[in-house]
């Protein structure tokens, strides 16, 4: 019922996982036990979105009912940035793991290429974060290791000293933000490319102490047109867009109706026409800008400092 990605690390990823990050307390554990029986295989978590433990619960209890095996799902989860001190990183990894009641992660990503550390002090050097991370690998706490929000240059830095390459770059995608060259740098490479916000995101506002929600993606014409067509709503044209870009893909949802719906997009497709419109929109813009990093004392002062573009 899902179709999969080969890593580099020699694992593989089902290509549409559940996103957890501003799933609420009380809601995100019947999220992810409806996303599990409903046939999802991948579910995507982070320390920073404070509810790994109500997500390790469901994940236990779906787990005892027998529907599916823990081999058979695919769960990822993220080092936080005050955690990049490289004799902090066993213990964040084992945190998440014990919250989420596993024996061992999927996936770990490198949340931010941003240490906890604001200012001019000593920035752990990411090399020494990475050397850690590849160390989680070793002693199987983890099976694969990968990055999120990283640009091409800080990539090349990392692989730069890697021993283990990344084998997913985690990062912001969908038609009003392709991140393009990113995605084909990845691809040339054989790094897998996962999608976070595919749906535009349009709950983040508050959450990135925005003043207003960003233009919806939902909403935009060309995706409705295609949604009408093909018979489709509009979150599974974006999802079946994302697949068919070679990535895997997070829609975020809290809700059985959308939960079920969005992962309804295996057995159709969207025509080259009409991907080719939907992979061509003028208007591009980051929804998680990364703007809550910058600092005029450092390590980045700009934005540009931040996504090197
Ligand atoms: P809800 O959790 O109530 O379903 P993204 O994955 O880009 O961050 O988007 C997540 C947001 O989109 C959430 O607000 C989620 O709300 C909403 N959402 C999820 N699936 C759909 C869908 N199929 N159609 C419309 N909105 C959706």
């Amino acid at each position: 019922n899902q179709l999969s990605a080969k890593l580099l690390s020699g694992h593989t990823i089902p290509l549409v996982g559940l996103g957890t990050w501003k799933s609420a307390k009380g809601e995100v554990g019947a999220a992810v036990a409806t996303a599990l029986r409903q046939g999802y295989r991948h579910i995507d978590c982070a320390r920073v979105y404070q509810n790994e433990h109500e997500v390790g619960e469901a994940l236990e209890a779906v787990l005892a009912e027998g529907v599916v095996q823990r081999g058979e799902i695919f769960i990822t989860s993220k080092l936080w940035n005050t955690d990049h001190e490289p004799a902090r990183v066993e213990a964040a990894c084992r945190k998440s793991m014990e919250d989420l009641r596993v024996s061992y992660l999927d996936l770990y990503l490198v949340h931010w290429p941003v240490t906890g550390n604001v200012g001019p002090e000593v920035q752990p050097p990411l090399e020494g974060t990475w050397a850690a991370m590849e160390a989680l690998v070793d002693k199987g706490l983890v099976r694969s290791i990968g990055v999120s929000n990283f640009s091409t240059r800080k990539l090349e830095r990392l692989m730069a000293t890697a021993r283990i390459k990344p084998a997913v770059v985690q990062v912001e995608s969908h038609p009003y933000f392709r991140n393009e060259s990113l995605r084909a740098w990845c691809s040339d490479r054989g790094i897998h490319l996962t999608a976070y916000s595919p749906l535009g995101s349009p709950d983040s506002a508050a959450m990135l102490r925005r003043a207003e929600d960003g233009p919806s993606l939902l909403k935009d014409p060309v995706v409705a047109e295609a949604a009408a067509r093909l018979g489709r709503n509009a979150g599974q044209i974006l999802i079946r867009w994302a697949l068919q870009r070679g990535t895997s893909v997070l829609p975020k949802s809290v809700n059985p109706e959308r939960i079920k719906s969005n992962l309804e997009v295996f057995d159709w497709e969207i025509p080259a026409d009409m991907y080719e419109q939907l992979s061509n929109l003028a208007h591009q813009q980051r929804m998680v800008d990364g703007s809550f990093w910058i600092n005029p004392a450092g390590p980045y002062r700009t934005l540009q400092d931040l996504w090197d573009e």
